[in-house]
Protein backbone atom coordinates (compact mmCIF):
# COMPACT_ATOMS: atom_id res chain seq x y z
CA UNK A 1 0.00 0.00 0.00
CA UNK A 2 1.40 3.45 -0.82
CA UNK A 3 -0.50 6.71 -0.05
CA UNK A 4 -0.33 10.27 -0.51
CA UNK A 5 -2.57 13.20 -0.31
CA UNK A 6 -2.34 16.34 -2.02
CA UNK A 7 -4.39 19.94 -2.19
CA UNK A 8 -4.83 21.66 -5.65
CA UNK A 9 -6.85 24.70 -6.67
CA UNK A 10 -9.17 25.19 -9.65
CA UNK A 11 -7.88 28.67 -12.08
CA UNK A 12 -9.83 31.11 -14.02
CA UNK A 13 -8.39 31.65 -17.52
CA UNK A 14 -8.08 35.15 -18.70
CA UNK A 15 -7.01 33.85 -21.86
CA UNK A 16 -8.89 31.30 -23.11
CA UNK A 17 -8.18 27.65 -23.73
CA UNK A 18 -10.57 27.00 -26.55
CA UNK A 19 -9.71 23.87 -29.21
CA UNK A 20 -7.33 20.76 -29.30
CA UNK A 21 -5.19 19.93 -31.86
CA UNK A 22 -4.59 16.66 -30.46
CA UNK A 23 -7.41 15.36 -28.69
CA UNK A 24 -5.88 12.16 -27.26
CA UNK A 25 -2.97 13.86 -25.98
CA UNK A 26 -4.79 17.03 -25.09
CA UNK A 27 -2.75 19.50 -27.20
CA UNK A 28 -4.08 22.98 -27.71
CA UNK A 29 -4.56 25.01 -30.53
CA UNK A 30 -2.84 27.90 -28.63
CA UNK A 31 -1.57 29.00 -25.09
CA UNK A 32 -3.71 30.70 -22.43
CA UNK A 33 -3.78 32.38 -18.75
CA UNK A 34 -5.29 31.60 -15.83
CA UNK A 35 -5.27 33.40 -12.25
CA UNK A 36 -5.19 30.09 -9.60
CA UNK A 37 -8.29 30.86 -7.63
CA UNK A 38 -7.25 30.45 -3.56
CA UNK A 39 -11.20 30.01 -2.35
CA UNK A 40 -11.90 26.68 -4.07
CA UNK A 41 -9.59 23.62 -3.16
CA UNK A 42 -10.00 20.07 -3.63
CA UNK A 43 -8.59 17.54 -1.26
CA UNK A 44 -7.09 13.71 -2.54
CA UNK A 45 -5.65 11.24 -1.52
CA UNK A 46 -4.78 8.34 -3.79
CA UNK A 47 -3.56 5.11 -2.56
CA UNK A 48 -2.34 2.45 -4.40
CA UNK A 49 -3.17 -0.87 -2.85
CA UNK A 50 -0.82 -3.34 -5.06
CA UNK A 51 -3.89 -5.50 -5.79
CA UNK A 52 -5.43 -6.22 -9.62
CA UNK A 53 -8.98 -4.74 -9.74
CA UNK A 54 -10.74 -1.35 -11.26
CA UNK A 55 -10.18 1.89 -9.08
CA UNK A 56 -12.61 3.33 -6.35
CA UNK A 57 -13.72 6.85 -6.17
CA UNK A 58 -14.92 8.85 -4.13
CA UNK A 59 -15.79 12.61 -4.65
CA UNK A 60 -17.38 14.51 -1.42
CA UNK A 61 -17.69 10.81 0.17
CA UNK A 62 -20.35 9.22 -2.35
CA UNK A 63 -18.83 6.73 -4.79
CA UNK A 64 -18.20 8.74 -8.28
CA UNK A 65 -20.01 8.35 -11.66
CA UNK A 66 -18.56 6.09 -14.55
CA UNK A 67 -17.47 8.94 -16.94
CA UNK A 68 -15.48 10.88 -13.72
CA UNK A 69 -13.94 7.05 -13.06
CA UNK A 70 -12.60 6.46 -16.63
CA UNK A 71 -11.23 9.48 -16.56
CA UNK A 72 -9.22 9.36 -13.21
CA UNK A 73 -8.52 5.61 -14.21
CA UNK A 74 -6.89 7.53 -17.56
CA UNK A 75 -4.91 9.27 -15.78
CA UNK A 76 -3.66 7.00 -13.18
CA UNK A 77 -2.99 4.35 -15.77
CA UNK A 78 -0.50 7.07 -17.07
CA UNK A 79 1.16 6.63 -13.70
CA UNK A 80 0.70 3.11 -13.55
CA UNK A 81 2.83 2.68 -16.83
CA UNK A 82 6.01 4.17 -15.21
CA UNK A 83 5.75 2.02 -12.16
CA UNK A 84 4.35 -1.37 -12.66
CA UNK A 85 3.26 -3.43 -9.66
CA UNK A 86 0.99 -0.66 -8.27
CA UNK A 87 -2.26 -2.08 -9.07
CA UNK A 88 -5.83 -0.93 -8.32
CA UNK A 89 -6.01 3.17 -6.79
CA UNK A 90 -8.66 3.84 -4.04
CA UNK A 91 -9.17 7.70 -4.35
CA UNK A 92 -10.78 10.00 -1.95
CA UNK A 93 -11.73 13.70 -3.14
CA UNK A 94 -13.34 16.61 -1.62
CA UNK A 95 -14.11 20.12 -2.39
CA UNK A 96 -14.26 23.04 -0.52
CA UNK A 97 -17.12 23.99 -2.24
CA UNK A 98 -20.14 22.53 -3.99
CA UNK A 99 -19.58 20.45 -7.56
CA UNK A 100 -23.27 20.41 -8.13
CA UNK A 101 -22.88 24.18 -7.97
CA UNK A 102 -21.59 24.46 -11.13
CA UNK A 103 -18.38 25.73 -10.59
CA UNK A 104 -15.38 24.10 -12.63
CA UNK A 105 -14.13 21.41 -10.27
CA UNK A 106 -12.10 19.54 -12.92
CA UNK A 107 -9.21 21.67 -12.60
CA UNK A 108 -8.47 21.41 -9.12
CA UNK A 109 -9.57 17.93 -8.95
CA UNK A 110 -7.13 16.55 -12.03
CA UNK A 111 -4.59 19.18 -10.28
CA UNK A 112 -5.24 17.32 -6.96
CA UNK A 113 -4.82 13.72 -8.56
CA UNK A 114 -2.18 13.74 -10.49
CA UNK A 115 -0.05 15.17 -7.83
CA UNK A 116 -1.09 12.69 -5.26
CA UNK A 117 -1.20 9.55 -7.67
CA UNK A 118 2.74 10.27 -8.71
CA UNK A 119 3.29 10.92 -5.34
CA UNK A 120 1.76 7.59 -3.83
CA UNK A 121 3.55 6.17 -7.19
CA UNK A 122 7.20 7.26 -5.54
CA UNK A 123 7.55 9.33 -8.65
CA UNK A 124 9.58 12.26 -7.79
CA UNK A 125 8.64 14.60 -10.83
CA UNK A 126 8.98 18.84 -11.67
CA UNK A 127 6.08 20.51 -11.37
CA UNK A 128 5.99 21.33 -14.99
CA UNK A 129 5.69 17.36 -15.62
CA UNK A 130 3.26 16.92 -13.08
CA UNK A 131 1.39 19.67 -15.27
CA UNK A 132 1.24 17.40 -18.11
CA UNK A 133 -0.30 14.58 -16.30
CA UNK A 134 -2.88 16.76 -15.39
CA UNK A 135 -3.26 18.10 -18.80
CA UNK A 136 -4.05 14.71 -20.17
CA UNK A 137 -7.11 14.25 -18.06
CA UNK A 138 -8.74 17.70 -18.44
CA UNK A 139 -6.82 20.42 -20.45
CA UNK A 140 -7.52 23.70 -17.99
CA UNK A 141 -5.94 21.43 -14.98
CA UNK A 142 -2.41 21.99 -16.38
CA UNK A 143 -2.70 25.28 -14.99
CA UNK A 144 -3.53 24.43 -11.55
CA UNK A 145 -0.17 23.08 -10.80
CA UNK A 146 0.89 26.76 -9.78
CA UNK A 147 0.16 29.50 -7.92
CA UNK A 148 -0.70 33.35 -9.10
CA UNK A 149 -0.51 33.69 -12.82
CA UNK A 150 0.15 30.63 -14.76
CA UNK A 151 0.46 30.29 -18.54
CA UNK A 152 -0.17 26.85 -20.11
CA UNK A 153 2.69 27.49 -23.43
CA UNK A 154 0.95 25.56 -26.70
CA UNK A 155 4.37 24.00 -27.47
CA UNK A 156 5.25 22.33 -30.95
CA UNK A 157 6.43 19.08 -30.44
CA UNK A 158 3.44 16.44 -31.74
CA UNK A 159 4.60 14.19 -28.68
CA UNK A 160 3.00 17.17 -26.17
CA UNK A 161 6.42 16.85 -23.83
CA UNK A 162 6.52 20.64 -24.58
CA UNK A 163 3.03 21.68 -23.73
CA UNK A 164 3.67 22.15 -20.07
CA UNK A 165 2.14 24.96 -17.76
CA UNK A 166 4.30 27.73 -16.33
CA UNK A 167 4.39 30.26 -13.52
CA UNK A 168 4.49 33.98 -14.77
CA UNK A 169 3.65 35.79 -11.21
CA UNK A 170 3.43 34.91 -7.52
CA UNK A 171 0.09 34.21 -5.79
CA UNK A 172 1.38 37.18 -3.37
CA UNK A 173 3.04 39.09 -6.00
CA UNK A 174 -0.22 41.58 -7.03
CA UNK A 175 -3.16 43.16 -4.94
CA UNK A 176 -5.86 41.99 -7.25
CA UNK A 177 -9.14 39.55 -6.50
CA UNK A 178 -11.85 37.88 -8.44
CA UNK A 179 -15.53 37.35 -7.75
CA UNK A 180 -17.49 34.79 -8.94
CA UNK A 181 -21.19 34.97 -9.67
CA UNK A 182 -22.97 31.93 -9.85
CA UNK A 183 -25.92 31.78 -11.93
CA UNK A 184 -28.93 29.38 -11.25
CA UNK A 185 -29.30 26.93 -13.56
CA UNK A 186 -31.20 24.04 -12.59
CA UNK A 187 -29.21 21.80 -14.54
CA UNK A 188 -26.25 19.93 -15.22
CA UNK A 189 -22.89 21.80 -16.65
CA UNK A 190 -22.54 21.18 -20.67
CA UNK A 191 -19.38 19.73 -21.48
CA UNK A 192 -16.71 21.82 -22.45
CA UNK A 193 -15.06 18.95 -24.17
CA UNK A 194 -17.63 18.42 -26.68
CA UNK A 195 -18.56 22.28 -26.99
CA UNK A 196 -14.79 23.22 -28.18
CA UNK A 197 -14.94 20.00 -30.73
CA UNK A 198 -17.58 21.44 -32.31
CA UNK A 199 -16.23 24.51 -32.03
CA UNK A 200 -13.05 23.36 -33.90
CA UNK A 201 -14.68 21.61 -36.61
CA UNK A 202 -17.57 23.71 -37.33
CA UNK A 203 -17.13 27.84 -36.60
CA UNK A 204 -16.59 30.16 -39.41
CA UNK A 205 -15.05 32.03 -36.53
CA UNK A 206 -12.24 29.31 -35.25
CA UNK A 207 -9.20 30.30 -37.75
CA UNK A 208 -9.70 34.05 -36.27
CA UNK A 209 -10.01 32.58 -32.25
CA UNK A 210 -6.48 30.97 -32.97
CA UNK A 211 -4.80 33.92 -34.97
CA UNK A 212 -5.68 36.53 -32.68
CA UNK A 213 -4.86 34.36 -29.33
CA UNK A 214 -1.40 34.09 -29.89
CA UNK A 215 -1.42 38.14 -29.50
CA UNK A 216 -3.78 38.07 -26.61
CA UNK A 217 -1.18 35.77 -24.96
CA UNK A 218 1.40 37.83 -25.39
CA UNK A 219 -0.30 41.00 -24.20
CA UNK A 220 -1.97 39.27 -21.08
CA UNK A 221 1.64 37.80 -19.99
CA UNK A 222 3.36 41.59 -20.20
CA UNK A 223 0.21 43.08 -18.29
CA UNK A 224 0.52 40.86 -15.92
CA UNK A 225 4.36 41.35 -15.33
CA UNK A 226 3.75 44.93 -14.95
CA UNK A 227 0.68 44.70 -13.30
CA UNK A 228 -1.71 46.75 -15.02
CA UNK A 229 -5.10 45.39 -14.06
CA UNK A 230 -7.07 47.75 -16.77
CA UNK A 231 -4.64 46.29 -19.83
CA UNK A 232 -5.34 42.62 -18.28
CA UNK A 233 -9.01 43.38 -17.55
CA UNK A 234 -9.57 44.37 -21.40
CA UNK A 235 -7.68 41.56 -22.94
CA UNK A 236 -9.76 38.97 -20.31
CA UNK A 237 -13.10 40.40 -21.75
CA UNK A 238 -11.54 40.20 -25.42
CA UNK A 239 -10.93 36.34 -24.81
CA UNK A 240 -13.81 34.80 -23.37
CA UNK A 241 -15.66 36.95 -25.65
CA UNK A 242 -14.05 35.57 -28.74
CA UNK A 243 -14.16 32.34 -27.21
CA UNK A 244 -18.01 32.41 -27.13
CA UNK A 245 -18.34 33.97 -30.62
CA UNK A 246 -16.91 30.75 -31.87
CA UNK A 247 -19.00 28.31 -29.81
CA UNK A 248 -22.26 29.86 -30.36
CA UNK A 249 -21.38 29.77 -34.10
CA UNK A 250 -21.03 26.20 -34.27
CA UNK A 251 -23.12 23.69 -35.36
CA UNK A 252 -24.89 22.82 -33.73
CA UNK A 253 -24.48 26.21 -31.18
CA UNK A 254 -23.43 26.17 -27.93
CA UNK A 255 -24.78 29.00 -25.86
CA UNK A 256 -23.58 28.93 -22.43
CA UNK A 257 -25.11 32.37 -21.13
CA UNK A 258 -28.55 32.53 -19.15
CA UNK A 259 -30.71 35.75 -19.15
CA UNK A 260 -28.48 36.61 -15.77
CA UNK A 261 -25.20 36.19 -17.29
CA UNK A 262 -25.93 39.09 -19.93
CA UNK A 263 -27.62 41.30 -17.20
CA UNK A 264 -24.24 40.38 -14.95
CA UNK A 265 -21.99 41.49 -17.91
CA UNK A 266 -23.85 45.02 -18.15
CA UNK A 267 -23.90 45.30 -14.26
CA UNK A 268 -20.08 45.21 -14.62
CA UNK A 269 -19.61 47.83 -17.59
CA UNK A 270 -21.84 50.01 -15.31
CA UNK A 271 -19.16 49.08 -12.59
CA UNK A 272 -16.87 50.45 -15.04
CA UNK A 273 -18.17 53.82 -16.33
CA UNK A 274 -18.90 54.60 -12.34
CA UNK A 275 -15.40 54.47 -12.00
CA UNK A 276 -14.75 50.88 -10.28
CA UNK A 277 -12.32 48.49 -12.33
CA UNK A 278 -13.72 45.45 -13.07
CA UNK A 279 -13.70 42.93 -15.92
CA UNK A 280 -15.35 39.55 -16.63
CA UNK A 281 -14.36 36.57 -17.79
CA UNK A 282 -16.99 33.46 -18.71
CA UNK A 283 -16.25 29.87 -18.71
CA UNK A 284 -18.63 27.00 -20.61
CA UNK A 285 -21.09 28.16 -18.37
CA UNK A 286 -23.47 30.83 -17.57
CA UNK A 287 -21.39 31.82 -14.28
CA UNK A 288 -19.21 35.32 -14.34
CA UNK A 289 -15.84 35.69 -12.64
CA UNK A 290 -14.99 39.91 -12.59
CA UNK A 291 -11.48 40.30 -11.91
CA UNK A 292 -10.76 43.64 -9.98
CA UNK A 293 -8.72 45.36 -7.35
CA UNK A 294 -8.77 43.42 -3.83
CA UNK A 295 -9.90 46.27 -2.29
CA UNK A 296 -13.02 46.52 -4.74
CA UNK A 297 -13.84 42.99 -4.38
CA UNK A 298 -16.57 43.15 -1.38
CA UNK A 299 -18.14 46.42 -3.52
CA UNK A 300 -18.31 44.23 -6.75
CA UNK A 301 -19.42 41.02 -5.04
CA UNK A 302 -22.31 43.25 -3.51
CA UNK A 303 -22.91 44.51 -6.94
CA UNK A 304 -23.57 41.04 -8.60
CA UNK A 305 -25.71 39.63 -5.93
CA UNK A 306 -28.20 42.25 -6.65
CA UNK A 307 -28.88 41.00 -10.23
CA UNK A 308 -31.74 38.40 -9.65
CA UNK A 309 -31.01 34.53 -10.86
CA UNK A 310 -27.39 35.04 -9.01
CA UNK A 311 -27.88 32.56 -6.31
CA UNK A 312 -23.99 33.13 -4.86
CA UNK A 313 -21.05 34.93 -5.20
CA UNK A 314 -17.63 33.56 -4.07
CA UNK A 315 -14.77 36.22 -3.46
CA UNK A 316 -11.62 35.03 -4.04
CA UNK A 317 -8.01 36.13 -4.18
CA UNK A 318 -5.23 34.44 -5.77
CA UNK A 319 -4.36 31.46 -4.67
CA UNK A 320 -0.98 28.72 -4.56
CA UNK A 321 0.08 25.93 -6.68
CA UNK A 322 -0.37 22.34 -5.42
CA UNK A 323 0.85 21.43 -2.15
CA UNK A 324 1.50 18.24 -0.67
CA UNK A 325 -0.68 17.49 2.68
O1 LIG B 1 -10.09 21.68 -19.53
P1 LIG B 1 -11.50 21.65 -19.98
O2 LIG B 1 -11.75 20.59 -20.96
O3 LIG B 1 -12.47 21.65 -18.81
O4 LIG B 1 -11.80 23.03 -20.79
C1 LIG B 1 -11.85 24.25 -20.17
C2 LIG B 1 -12.15 25.34 -21.13
C3 LIG B 1 -12.49 26.68 -20.50
O5 LIG B 1 -12.72 26.55 -19.11
C4 LIG B 1 -13.77 27.19 -21.11
C5 LIG B 1 -11.40 27.71 -20.75
C6 LIG B 1 -10.14 27.57 -19.94
O6 LIG B 1 -9.10 27.96 -20.46
O7 LIG B 1 -10.20 27.12 -18.79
Amino acid sequence: MATARSRARSNMALVKYWGKRDDRLVLPFTGSLSMTLDALTTETEVTFTGAPGSDELLLDGAPAQGGEVKRATELLNLVRAEKPGLGAAKVQSRNSFPTAGGLASSASGFAALAAAAAWAAGLDLPTEQLSILARRASGSACRSLFGGFVEWVRGERPDGTDSVARPVLPADAWDVAMAIAIVDTGRKKDSSRDAMKQSVLTSPYFDAWVKTTTADLEDARAAVLARDLERLGAIAERSFLKMHATAITSDPPAIFWKGPTLELIARVRELREAGTGAWATIDAGPHVAVLCRRADVGKVAQALRQISGVRDVVETRPGPGVERL
